[in-house]
């Protein structure tokens, strides 16, 4: 992080900030899916702070809940946006704390860490993302920033599996996507319901129907590790290069600058290499925990 004002020493002094020292950020929209989800927009309290939050999708934030623990939460949000939005699954101690706070509540933020979705080197080809269950909010952001930016690109296909329908977050940005031009979006769920109008089963079960040339594809990948292997052993069956194939990883993140070696996966650090790796490069590491 960049060096900031503070309003220790002399006058007119400039102290750099600390990375591990959190910017307060009002929550001032929650949107809910089901019990478990939701999308927050978080707004700094200091305007002047937000050039430091600029990001690249596929980075993330440390989010600190005061007096209770600090979790890493991709960002959500579209990179032009002023506001910054992250998408929450509660799972355990911090995440149930955050579940209570709503629009006017005040939380942590330090960031942005970790690198982004290769979007330079995906210029002018075209792009698969595959995504599952929560996968798609580390992504989301990325797949506007190609929209804002067609005609950069090719084909793009997004390629979403969700458990239930409830889990199928920012769904009007989906439906945004499946209008734009040379664009396809395949939909599918585990356990669909009567309301339920696109496919169902797992997301590996919908390959078939994407028509891709290996050579000229870069493939983004998000969701559990269980997902992202099974799609890859297919990727690989179609021709795809393993250096054209990347995936974001998640491990337990403590300091998310490189310091503690808690998110360490062999030689990288996920926080600080990652979370995004192209899957030549994480070899035989690759959804092994705790090494
Ligand atoms: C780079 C990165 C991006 C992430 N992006 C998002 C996001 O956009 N939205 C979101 O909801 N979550 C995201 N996560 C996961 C999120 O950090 C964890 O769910 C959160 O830390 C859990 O904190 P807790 O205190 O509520 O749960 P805890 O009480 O700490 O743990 C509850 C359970 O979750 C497991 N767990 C905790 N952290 C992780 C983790 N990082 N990976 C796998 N299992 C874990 C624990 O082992 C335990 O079983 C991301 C994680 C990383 C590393
Ligand atoms: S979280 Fe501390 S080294 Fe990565």
């Amino acid at each position: 992080m960049s060096a900031g004002p503070s309003s220790a020493g002399p006058p007119g002094a400039i102290r750099p900030v600390s990375p591990l020292l959190p910017e307060p950020a009002e929550i001032v929209e929650k949107r809910s899916f089901g019990a478990d989800l939701h999308a927050f927009r978080l707004r700094l309290l200091d305007p002047a702070a937000r050039p430091r939050f600029d990001f690249q999708p596929g980075q993330f934030n440390m989010v600190y809940v005061p007096g209770v623990g600090e979790v890493a939460i991709s960002i959500s949000s579209d990179p032009d946006d002023a506001d910054l939005e992250h998408t929450i699954r509660i799972v355990g101690r911090t995440t149930a704390v955050i579940e209570r706070l709503g629009p006017g509540d005040v939380l942590g933020l330090r960031g942005p860490y970790g690198n982004g979705w290769p979007l330079q080197e995906a210029r002018f080809k075209d792009v698969l993302v595959v995504t599952g269950g929560l996968g798609c909010a580390p992504v989301s952001g990325a797949i506007d920033y190609m929209f804002r930016r067609r005609a950069s690109y090719g084909h793009i296909t997004v390629l979403h599996g969700v458990k239930k329908p409830a889990d199928l977050v920012h769904a009007s940005r989906f439906e945004a996507w499946r209008r734009q031009p040379d664009t396809t979006v395949v939909l599918t769920t585990d356990q669909p319901d009567r309301v339920w109008r696109d496919r169902t089963g797992v997301v590996t079960e919908h390959f078939e129907e994407v028509e891709l040339d290996p050579s000229r594809t870069v493939v983004l990948i998000c969701g559990p590790e269980v997902m992202m292997r099974y799609a890859i052993r297919i990727l690989r069956r179609r021709g795809v290069s393993d250096d054209r194939i990347f995936v974001s990883l998640e491990r337990n993140m403590h300091c998310a600058v490189g310091w503690c070696g808690h998110c360490q996966l062999g030689p990288e650090f996920v926080c600080k290499d990652g979370p995004i790796f192209p899957v030549r490069r994480l070899g035989r590491f690759f959804g092994v925990h705790g090494l």
